[in-house]
């Protein structure tokens, strides 16, 4: 089969048309997350991609659709790449990524998007490559595991196998689990209000919990920024090549626009240290507004200086309950944990999350020259 390699071109703005070429690559990200998951809950739509493309301020991606030559419908998409850089921080590493339509496999898709990606990672410059692959739990003797020693998998996947053969490390697992969320008048609800009220008084008077449903008031934007500089390092991430982010309250506007823009809806659970007027927990879940019935977790962080509160299971309880007020569709919430961060995994496992897949960090360190 002859395939053609097209290059989807960066959106003018937010506004522009959706080019087709996003909807042929939404399409392969979906047929392989039914296959792989069973369900399209964690599938990013065309309109999503279109919009964070369009603006190039903190990040750049480059993506391609693989079709048979000639055609271009978007369903008829075989296969997708893309490279993707941040721009104002961690400026040494790319993520990259392949995929081929799980009805094409075996066929040379994969192989013939290759070239095109490894050209534009050398342009590129950067020196470190990551990719996150999913893959299933796997006990057999050959198992692989993560250089953190945490996380097995099956080195004969497709997958494992390729990019072992690239040169990538399997670094770290990240354990994706999911929670079916207990209906209206569960005993896991009244378990869970009674925790959150435990939690209340164990954390104390000097902290004030503080909800919104989208975007946080802009006099937080500051205080949440240094939240966020401080959760890009502070989460385990193993000897994966990654150095704080760099967050201002521009920038988290501009995320908070996009993601509205992208139609997704969320909820966020804060925590304000009242002595010092400083936020110090926070918690986020996140659903497309087409889709509810899928929710996922987004960062959970307690600035270091204030663990040991019972903030992380309190921000986490309150979060749930709003959840339910503001999505009362959302039927069950994904989350990842690093395999190594326990007290995180123990937060989860006690609200019944169960475990569903691994996720892999994968990386390649290369030199420029
Ligand atoms: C990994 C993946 C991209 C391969 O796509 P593909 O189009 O079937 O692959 P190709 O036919 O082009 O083969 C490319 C390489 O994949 C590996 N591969 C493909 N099928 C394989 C199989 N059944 N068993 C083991 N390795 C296999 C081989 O290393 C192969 O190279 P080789 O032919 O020189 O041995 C595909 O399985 C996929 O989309 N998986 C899910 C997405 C993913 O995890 N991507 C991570 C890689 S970036």
């Amino acid at each position: 089969m002859n395939i053609d390699i097209v290059p989807i071109p960066a959106p003018a703005s937010a506004d522009a048309p959706v080019d087709p070429l996003y909807e042929a690559y939404a399409h392969v990200f979906r047929v392989e997350d039914i296959d792989f998951f069973g369900n399209d809950d964690l599938a990013s739509t065309a309109h999503e991609r279109h919009v964070e493309d369009s603006d190039q301020t903190y990040h750049r991606a480059q993506r391609w659709v693989a079709f048979p030559e000639g055609e271009r419908a978007p369903a008829s998409a075989i296969g997708l790449a893309f490279v993707e850089l941040t721009l104002t921080d961690n400026t040494h590493l790319a993520m990259a990524h392949i995929v081929t339509h799980p009805a094409h496999r075996g066929r040379g898709v994969a192989a013939s998007l290759l070239p095109t990606v490894e050209a534009a990672l050398r342009e590129s410059g950067r020196t470190s490559i990551q990719v996150w692959a999913n893959h299933h739990p796997y006990q057999g003797g050959d198992a692989l595991s993560a250089k953190t020693g945490v996380g097995q998998i099956d080195p004969k996947t497709p997958q494992a196998h390729w990019l072992r053969t690239l040169g990538f490390e399997l670094e770290q697992t990240e354990r994706h689990s999911v929670l079916a969320i207990p209906a209206e008048g569960d005993q896991w609800w009244r378990e869970l209000a009674e925790r959150k009220e435990r939690d209340t008084a164990t954390a104390g008077d000097e902290y004030e919990l503080l909800q919104w449903k989208g975007g946080i008031p802009p006099e937080f934007h500051d205080g949440y920024a240094r939240l966020r500089e401080r959760m890009s390092v502070d989460a385990p991430s193993a000897e994966l090549d990654f150095e704080e982010e760099k967050w201002d309250a521009e920038r988290i506007a501009k995320g908070i626009e996009q993601r509205t823009q992208s139609g997704y809806e969320w909820v966020s659970a804060f925590v304000r240290h009242t002595p010092s007027g400083a936020l110090v927990a926070y918690t986020e879940m996140m659903w497309p507004g087409e889709r509810p019935a899928g929710v996922w977790q987004m960062d959970t962080f307690v600035h270091g200086e204030h663990r040991g509160h019972r903030l992380g299971a309190l921000v986490k309880a309150a979060n749930l309950e709003f959840l339910r007020r503001e999505n009362p569709a959302a039927e069950r919430i994904h989350t990842w944990n690093a395999g190594e961060n326990e007290y995180m995994l123990a937060i989860n496992v006690e609200l019944g999350f169960a475990p569903a897949s691994i996720e892999g960090g994968w990386q390649k360190r290369v030199t420029t020259d």
